[in-house]
């Protein structure tokens, strides 16, 4: 599967939110990673549709929706009204995946689920034929600028297994920690979703960044 570039806004300066986006994708990137957080399910709290809706506005990229909220059944049709081309929930934060599943895909859209690090591979079987997408957290959510917790490899090779069996193409997003120096370990493991928040999102240098990633993997 090709190689795609989603970068975490959660990375951005918020005062000049529409810029940063800008600038990420002035640099190749074709996806926006967008970190909704409740200070709940994590104890960050980032921003809510609102924002995501202003940013829809002045911004064509793809958004790839991240919610990290408790019981996210509440909010989306909030997020699918504020312009969400994806939806991943947490396995770990709701019983409704499948109800979630359908009405993401009745509105057209695509439908992932997350699983923290302390969820394992085999968590995800029951569900895996729902989804788009699944997102191997590397590192635990609830904030930026992490350590890339490698241990995390042998889930997305056995994600990426159980995904060949299946017949069906699937992305395999991973998310917390990535570098142009261990973007290797997550593909040559089974990724092709990229999320990068602060290698990305260097005052001054986004674009630059966001384009290194581009060229990165055109040799992977
Ligand atoms: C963590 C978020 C990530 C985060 C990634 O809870 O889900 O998307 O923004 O940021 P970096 O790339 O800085 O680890
Ligand atoms: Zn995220």
């Amino acid at each position: 599967m090709e190689y795609i570039l989603s970068p975490s806004i959660l990375a951005a300066d918020f005062a000049r939110l529409g810029a940063d986006a800008k600038e990420a994708v002035e640099g190749g990137a074709k996806w926006l990673h967008i970190d909704i957080m409740d200070g709940m399910f994590v104890p960050n709290i980032s921003f809510g549709a609102p924002v995501m809706k202003s940013l829809r506005k002045v911004n064509d990229a793809f958004f790839d929706v991240h919610l990290m909220i408790e019981r996210p059944e509440r909010y989306i049709d909030d997020f699918l009204a504020a312009g969400a081309d994806l939806i991943c929930i947490h396995l770990e934060a709701t019983e409704q995946a499948e109800a979630i599943a359908k009405k993401v895909h009745e509105a057209g859209k695509l439908f992932a689920i997350a699983l923290k690090p302390a969820t394992p591979a085999e968590a995800i079987a029951p569900y895996l034929s729902l989804c788009d997408m699944v997102l191997v957290m590397t590192v635990e959510p609830g904030f930026g600028g992490q350590k890339f917790m490698a241990d995390m490899m042998p889930k997305v090779a056995a994600i990426k297994e159980m995904i060949r069996k299946s017949g069906k193409e699937i992305h395999i997003q991973v998310d917390g920690g990535i570098t142009l120096e261990n973007l290797s370990v997550a593909t040559e493991a089974g990724a092709n979703v990229i999320v990068a928040g602060s290698s990305v999102f260097k005052p001054g240098l986004i674009e630059q960044n966001a384009a290194a990633f581009m060229e990165a993997f055109k040799g992977l």
